[in-house]
């Protein structure tokens, strides 16, 4: 119960990765010989699927190593005047928070910072009294990792076309659990990451609708011409991804996107949805049990933060760990403002699910937390 922080990745996944290494292992858009044709094919190929899976029908699918890194590449690939205005909220992970944190110490950028209501919620009257013609970018979460609260990206959206800013969205919690459509979101860059994903680590995706970026790394298989004094940036996904890349992580990506594909995202969300349902009812009856974000139904995704009256959230996530062999992340989350926003400063015990959790799962959980209750 700990797929926030990354998932498991199934057989099919490690096995696409696997073959790379053991039969056609070459590197990318370089050689012309045999397996550097199948190596690019494939590398190629997985591009593709990553984008179809999020609806991109145009843009650049471009491969990072993380959220993180494609946060930052938007953040350090605009181009930033004193008085640019960003709207972002207090609810992100320190990775949509700490790139535009930065560009307002560095560039005085005009930082609008919008709370979310103590259940991770939005009031859409925030933006729009936020967001105006000075805004040059929205950055927001679409699902919290705390809170498990799905932000109204859509209206969100509406209010940047009419002020002409750019909209990103961390996609990190969100394109793993819940059908995830660019296009339907309409969002200028879209970030997230392999790990979460069933994928492996050391890969994410940055989505970006035109390629209005200047790379942040420069280098080689980036370039379509270099003179002495001169270089022409390639197009494509290649301009932002200089250097080797992770190329069997990125083909074991694509099989990670095959394998959600083929069992569909909408059983995938729904699955989780019951099972969230039953988890944040059976937490919430537990007598010293607070448990955060909004209530089951359709805003939310399977990640569900509670605390435990007279208790350090490390403390019950080594108690679950010990007598369940139940695996949860405890702490901050790497939301530190937000913990402090909804008076947790400890932070919360957090179980979050994917698709190979069960109903067994969920009641091992909620009977373990009742125990220790009764312990304390
Ligand atoms: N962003 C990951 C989490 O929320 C690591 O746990």
């Amino acid at each position: 119960m700990d797929s926030a922080a990354t998932s498991l990745s199934p057989v099919p996944v490690i096995c696409a990765m696997d073959e790379y290494e053991l039969r056609y292992r070459a590197n990318v858009g370089r050689g012309v010989h045999r397996l550097a044709m199948v190596a690019t094919q494939k590398y190629a190929d997985a591009h593709k699927k990553i984008a179809s899976f999020i609806g991109a029908r145009k843009g650049e699918t471009v491969i990072t190593k993380n959220t993180t890194e494609a946060i930052n590449m938007v953040a350090c690939g605009l181009d930033w005047q004193k008085g640019d205005r960003i709207v972002t909220t207090l609810l992100e992970h320190h990775s949509n928070y700490l790139p535009w944190l930065r560009l307002s110490e560095k560039h005085r950028v005009d930082l609008s910072v919008i709370p979310p209501g103590q259940d991770g919620t939005f009031d859409l009257a925030l933006f729009e009294e936020a967001i105006d013609d000075s805004t040059k970018l929205v950055a927001v979460s679409h699902a919290s990792n705390v809170l498990g609260s799905v932000t109204p990206v859509k209206e969100i959206s509406a209010l940047c076309r009419e002020h002409d800013c750019r909209l990103l969205v961390d996609g990190a919690q969100s394109v793993p659990h819940i059908p995830v459509d660019v296009e339907e979101l309409g969002c200028d860059y879209l970030c997230f990451s392999g790990h979460k994903m069933l994928g492996p680590s050391g890969t994410g995706v940055l989505w970006m609708n035109s390629p209005d970026l200047t790379p942040l790394l420069v280098g080689g298989g980036m370039i379509s011409d270099v003179s002495v004094d001169h270089y022409t940036v390639a197009g494509g996904y290649q301009r932002y991804e200089a250097g080797t890349p992770p190329v069997g992580s990125c083909i074991g990506l694509g099989k990670a996107v095959d394998y959600l594909d083929n069992i569909g995202m909408e059983k995938i969300r729904d699955h989780e949805r019951e099972l969230t349902t039953r988890m944040i009812e059976g937490l919430s009856s537990i007598k010293g049990v607070t448990v955060y974000g909004p209530p089951p139904g359709i805003n939310r995704i399977g990640v569900v933060s509670f605390t435990m009256e007279n208790l350090h959230p490390h403390d019950v996530a080594h108690i679950l760990d010990e007598a369940a062999g139940i695996m949860v992340r405890s702490g901050e989350h790497c939301c530190i403002p937000l913990m402090r926003h909804i008076g947790t400063a400890e932070g919360t015990v957090r179980a979050s699910l994917h698709l190979y959790n069960n109903a067994d799962d969920v009641e091992r959980l909620i009977v373990t937390v009742e125990e220790i209750s009764r312990m304390v």
